[in-house]
């Protein structure tokens, strides 16, 4: 694929679809006899989430969120702003916020006591990704795919200024031209 910068595999495909089976095959595990809704923080977890949705095997829900984010650049403003709220109550549900990647941690500690408030029945948290050495904020995340390093990167739903959501890996992205 034709690409502005240049961008290395760090996961690939096969090993995201691997681990969004194991994910959906716990989840529907952990969930039996119950229904799980999920929370898709958008833009960047659409793609993980869809992928997920599919993999779970009880019945599931789905509800769509959006946060201010990290904007144009690569570092995070710290702050969050509800963008788009959710559609539905989830009073009584069991829900399962489904992100990306956790960096420092900012967004989602922040996020969880607000979703805490509106009283679901059980709340979780599952990531794609999660950057440990770089959180600010401990969280207890129940459901991690993939522990990565410090890098910044794309692709499955991440993007770098809004481009590179759709390539279907997990890429890093090296800023300076070789
Ligand atoms: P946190 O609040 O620092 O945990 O950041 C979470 C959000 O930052 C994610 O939902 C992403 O939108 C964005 N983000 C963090 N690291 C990366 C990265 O390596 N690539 C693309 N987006 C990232
Ligand atoms: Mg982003």
């Amino acid at each position: 694929m034709e690409t502005e910068h240049k961008i290395s595999v760090m996961i690939s495909e096969e090993e995201l679809d691997k681990k969004i089976a194991e994910l959906g095959a716990q989840i529907s595990k952990d969930y039996a006899g119950k229904s799980v809704k999920l929370i898709c923080i958008l833009k960047g977890s659409v793609f993980f989430c869809c992928e997920l949705a599919k993999r779970i095997t009880i019945p599931v829900t789905l509800d769509f969120m959006q946060v201010s984010s990290y904007g144009s650049g690569t570092v995070s403003s710290g702050q969050i702003k509800i963008k788009k709220d959710l559609d539905e109550s989830i009073e009584g549900d069991y829900v399962i916020v489904v992100e990306d990647i956790i960096d420092s941690g900012n967004t989602l500690s922040r996020l969880i006591p607000m979703l805490l408030e509106r009283k679901p029945a059980s709340l979780a948290v599952c990531t794609m990704l999660d950057k440990p050495e770089r959180r600010e904020v401990e969280m207890e995340v129940k459901y991690n795919g993939f522990q990565i390093p410090d890098e910044f990167v794309v692709g499955f739903g991440l993007d770098y200024d809004q481009k590179y959501r759709n390539l279907p890996f997990i890429g890093v992205i090296h800023m300076d031209e070789e």
